[in-house]
C-alpha cells in the first residue's frame, strides 16, 4: 500500500522538487512560472508540505509499521497534521492571491476553494477522533484528508484522459481535475467501508470463540 501510494504522489512531487530547484536559481527543468517567481513563498510552503505529506503520509498505511512501531506512527503523525494542514493552507493561499493557471476555469478555483478546507477539517476531525481512542474514526478522517491531497497525484492521469476525451477547454481540464477528487474519495470510502467490515467479522469470530473448550 505505501508503495502504490509515494508511486501516485512522484509526479507532482518530482514536479515540485524541479519547480523547487528553478526558483532557487538552478537549471529549468520546467518551464518558469512568472506567477510563482513574482512572488515565491505560497508554491515553496506548498511544495514542501505537500512533499512531505505524501510521502510520509504514505507509510501511515502500513499495517506492519503502525503495529511494531506504535511510537514511529504517533510522531510521524503529528509531523503530518502539520504538513498535512500547511498543504490545505497553502492551497488557499496560492487559490486565492495567486492568479488563476492558464488554461483553468472557475470551476476548478471553486473546487480548490472546497477541498482545502475539507481536508483541513478530516484532519482536524482524525485529530479530534484519536484524543477520544476512537481509532477507527481517526483512521477514516485521516485517510479522507490523505485521499484529497493524493488527488494531485491522480489528476496526472485525469487530465490526460480529459484531454484525449474533450479537448484543452478549461472546462474540460476543470472537470478532469474534478474527476480526481472523486476516484480519490470513492476508494477511501471503498476501503474505509472494507476496513470496518473485516473488523467486524474478525470481532465476531472472537466473539464466536469465547466460551469454547
Ligand atoms: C500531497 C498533495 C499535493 C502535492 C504533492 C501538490 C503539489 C503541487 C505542486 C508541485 C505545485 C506547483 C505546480 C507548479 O510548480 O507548476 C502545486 C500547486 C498548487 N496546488 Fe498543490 N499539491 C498537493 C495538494 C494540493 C491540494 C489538496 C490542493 C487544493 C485543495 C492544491 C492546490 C494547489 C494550487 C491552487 C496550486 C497552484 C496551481 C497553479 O495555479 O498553477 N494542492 N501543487
Amino acid at each position: 500500500m505505501p508503495a502504490a501510494l509515494i508511486a501516485l504522489s512522484l509526479i507532482p512531487v518530482l514536479a515540485g522538487t524541479a519547480r523547487l530547484v528553478e526558483l532557487n536559481g538552478g537549471p529549468s527543468l520546467i518551464p518558469s512560472d512568472p506567477r510563482f517567481t513574482a512572488s515565491p513563498l505560497p508554491v515553496v510552503v506548498h511544495i514542501v508540505s505537500a512533499t512531505t505529506y505524501a510521502l510520509l503520509g504514505a507509510l501511515q498505511f502500513a499495517p506492519g509499521l503502525r503495529s511494531r512501531r506504535p511510537g514511529w506512527h504517533r510522531a510521524s503523525g503529528r509531523v503530518l497534521v502539520v504538513a498535512g494542514l500547511g498543504v490545505a493552507v497553502s492551497a488557499l493561499w496560492l487559490t486565492l492571491f495567486v492568479p488563476p493557471q492558464p488554461g483553468s476555469g472557475p470551476l476548478l478555483f471553486v473546487l480548490r476553494l472546497v477541498f482545502g478546507p475539507a481536508m483541513a477539517t478530516a484532519l482536524l476531525l482524525g485529530v479530534v477522533a484519536i484524543r477520544r481512542h476512537d481509532v477507527m474514526t481517526h483512521r477514516a478522517w485521516m485517510t479522507r484528508a490523505y485521499a484529497i491531497a493524493l488527488a494531485a497525484g491522480t489528476q496526472a492521469f485525469t487530465e490526460g484522459a480529459g484531454a484525449a476525451l474533450f479537448g484543452h477547454s478549461p472546462l474540460a481540464l476543470d472537470a478532469s481535475r474534478a474527476a480526481a477528487w472523486v476516484v480519490n474519495l470513492a476508494v477511501a470510502e471503498w476501503a474505509i467501508r472494507r476496513h470496518s467490515a473485516a473488523r467486524g467479522r474478525r470481532g465476531g469470530r472472537v466473539l464466536a470463540g469465547v466460551g469454547r473448550p
